[in-house]
């Protein structure tokens, strides 16, 4: 199956990993984020196999490995996962490597959990797809999803996406976002609607949905999923 492309696939390479974690530590998002998924880890069972991916420059495995569990970490950059390798150069319980969302060579249902973090609105809707269809195929247990923002309703979000492509400009022209250093990366803002026809698509159900924090005017969604059926 071809992969698609998008360019946050190929953006984090060179500076923009080296310069990563300290571009966005100081964000009070980051340290709510730090602590949701603490919180979440503590209730992993020691000797699970965690997947995290995109695990970038690995900002979950420390505490991860802390818990006792296997971790798999992937992206698809190698120079975010140099950043990663650098901290744990010895850890027989992280396995690192160069992978893609959307062809995880994973053996069918060989993980116990997934965490996907800051990923999404990365994605075209159409990648989206590709991707849950594999995260439900490797993985047994639970998968945890933040969506980076999604919006919950309002008139925009029942557009079509072509209105919605030719619009968009106009939006950014009218109510530019703030500027970071990762403003040249372009994002998505999906609506939760059509996230949720996509889990129900792959037979994932939602075991639980929370909004960490609001995000540049936007609700930060973090979604617990789960199979649904065998
Ligand atoms: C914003 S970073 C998030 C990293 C980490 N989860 C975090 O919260 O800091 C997005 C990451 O997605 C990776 N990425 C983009 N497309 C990918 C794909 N198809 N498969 C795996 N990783 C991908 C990028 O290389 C980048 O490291």
């Amino acid at each position: 199956m071809p992969s698609s492309d998008y360019q946050a696939k190929s953006a984090y390479r060179g500076d923009v990993a080296v310069r990563y974690d300290q571009d966005r530590k100081t964000e009070p998002l980051w340290e709510i984020e730090q602590a949701f998924v603490a919180d979440l880890i503590t209730r992993l069972p020691a000797g699970a196999t965690v997947m995290d991916i995109p695990a970038g420059t690995g900002r979950f495995v420390g505490m991860l490995l802390a818990q006792g569990v296997s971790v798999q970490a992937l992206d698809i950059s190698a120079d975010m996962l140099a950043e990663l390798r650098r901290q744990y150069p010895t850890e027989t319980r992280l396995q690192v490597a160069v992978g893609d969302a959307e062809r995880l060579e994973a053996a069918d249902s060989s993980i116990d959990c997934i965490i996907s973090w800051r990923f999404f609105h990365l994605l075209p809707l159409a990648t989206i797809d590709r991707v849950l269809g594999e995260f439900r195929r490797v993985c047994r247990g639970r998968m945890i999803i933040q969506v980076l923002p999604a919006r919950t309703g309002g008139l925009a979000t029942r557009l079509p996406s072509a209105v919605k492509a030719v619009l968009r400009p106009v939006r950014r022209f009218l109510r530019p976002a703030a500027k970071t250093p990762w403003s040249h990366i372009p994002s998505f803002i999906h609506a939760e609607r059509d996230l949720l026809r996509l889990f129900a698509r792959h037979r994932l159900k939602v075991a639980d949905a929370a909004t960490l924090a609001t995000y540049q005017g936007l609700p930060v969604r973090v979604y617990t999923l789960e199979r649904d059926g065998a």
